[in-house]
């Protein structure tokens, strides 16, 4: 895989630069809640810039329906970027229309322009090749290099992430490049004990992920929605807590094969539960209660794991050299059942080896939980890409761009 050194190396003064992005940022209607996913690309965007190339950046947001939709544009994405990098940044309202180009021709040596939601034309997401071809083809036309730093979107085949880079020469960006060298230490080389947590809502998420990590990791800690289809595995009533029953018969495997790979499968013992799922707007006290996980009443639902999980997990990274964790412990976006998450995001800060957090929800929540990010090694940017990549999958923008 070509990086943007030996392009910047190469030269690029003058050069139209592609750079495909991942700038899909929570937003609170035009505002952006949390714009790690702008930061991260930075680093790339700032030394095409400095190094005199005419750079345009890409990206999707959401999953509107192949057409423009007003609640998904990036302008608000573009205006971020601009602040961030301290310069005016242009912004097409289109794609490959008469708005991008003439943004694109309008951009002199080292300046920035953002083009509209890739995903507002139907040939990005396209399950037909051809259509997606001929959407990378238009916007081939736009650029003459292609830099891939759009992390989070490498497991999708999208035609600005797998068929663009085709057309062009290509490089992965800084981005792309860091997440894949944490992620190998996580593969190729990893420091034991390798203790992994995973929480979320649902199991079927995670089945591919259980898989691999059964062979690889230690300890296995599991938390969140999902840990309610495990707890009903091993035979306990779990009264209207998230059940995945169809999934029964695969954690029931993953349990025995746990046994007998000797990797601890670490369930809670206890959960905070309530008749009622809390209100997340109003955040009005929820006064769950505490219960042994093997005796969950019939009329409440799991929403958190509680005090002794708390301990037990925390004293289970204790001494882990490699941490990884993907997915919230609780409904922690509700001060009552945000704990079991701190905890763990709080453990994997006191960890003495290598801990790394695995995008999505968890990197939101150690940001909205107010941790700091140096604490950790490495906060992914990438949630769905990153349990690919540990899944052993061929992610598709990470492919495109070692051809
Ligand atoms: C993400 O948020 O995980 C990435 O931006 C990919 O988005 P997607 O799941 O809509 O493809």
């Amino acid at each position: 895989m070509k990086t943007i050194d030996e392009l910047l190396s190469e030269g690029v003064a003058g050069k139209r630069v592609f750079v495909r992005a991942d700038l899909n940022v929570p937003l609170g209607g035009t505002t952006i809640t949390d714009d790690g996913r702008i930061r991260a690309v930075l680093p790339t965007v700032k030394a095409l810039a400095e190094a005199g190339a005419r750079v345009i950046v890409a990206s999707h947001l959401g999953r509107p329906k192949g057409a423009p939709d007003p609640a998904f544009s990036l302008a608000p994405a573009a205006a971020r970027l601009g602040e961030l990098l301290g310069a005016d940044v242009a912004f097409a309202e289109d794609t490959v229309g008469t708005a991008a180009e003439a943004v694109v021709s309008g951009l002199a040596d080292g300046q920035v322009a953002v083009i509209e939601n890739l995903r507002f034309n139907a040939g990005e997401t396209s399950k037909d090749d051809a259509e997606r071809a001929a959407f990378a083809d238009r916007l081939a036309g736009l650029a003459d290099v292609y830099v891939g730093d759009g992390f989070g979107a490498v497991h999708r085949k999208h035609a600005s992430v797998f068929d663009l880079p085709k057309k062009l020469p290509h490089y992965a960006g800084h981005l792309i490049a860091t997440e894949v060298g944490v992620l190998k230490k996580l593969t190729d080389d990893v420091q034991r004990p390798y203790v992994v947590a995973l929480g979320g809502a649902k199991v079927s998420d995670k089945l591919a992920v259980i898989d691999q990590l059964l062979g690889k990791a230690d300890r296995l800690l599991i938390g969140g929605g999902m840990a309610y289809t495990f707890l009903k595995a091993k035979g306990y009533e779990v009264g209207i807590s998230l059940l995945q029953e169809d999934q029964i018969p695969a954690v029931q495997e993953y349990i025995e094969r746990a046994e007998k790979n000797g990797v601890e499968l670490v369930l809670p013992v206890d959960v905070l539960v309530s008749t009622e799922f809390p209100d997340l707007k109003t955040k009005a006290p929820a006064h769950p209660s505490t219960v042994a996980a093997d005796a969950i009443p019939a009329d409440q639902e799991g929403l958190d794991i509680g005090p002794e999980t708390r301990k037990l997990y925390a004293s289970k990274l204790a001494d882990a050299a490699t941490v990884f964790w993907n997915g919230p412990m609780g409904v922690f976006e509700h001060p009552d059942y945000a704990e079991g998450t701190k905890a763990v995001a709080q453990a994997l800060v006191e960890a003495p080896g290598f801990s790394v957090v695995g995008g999505g929800d968890s990197a939101a929540a150690v940001r909205t939980l107010g941790f700091d990010e140096k604490a950790f090694g490495h906060i992914s940017t990438g949630g769905g890409a990153s349990l690919e990549y540990l899944e052993g999958k061929t992610l598709p923008g990470l492919a495109a761009l070692e051809d």
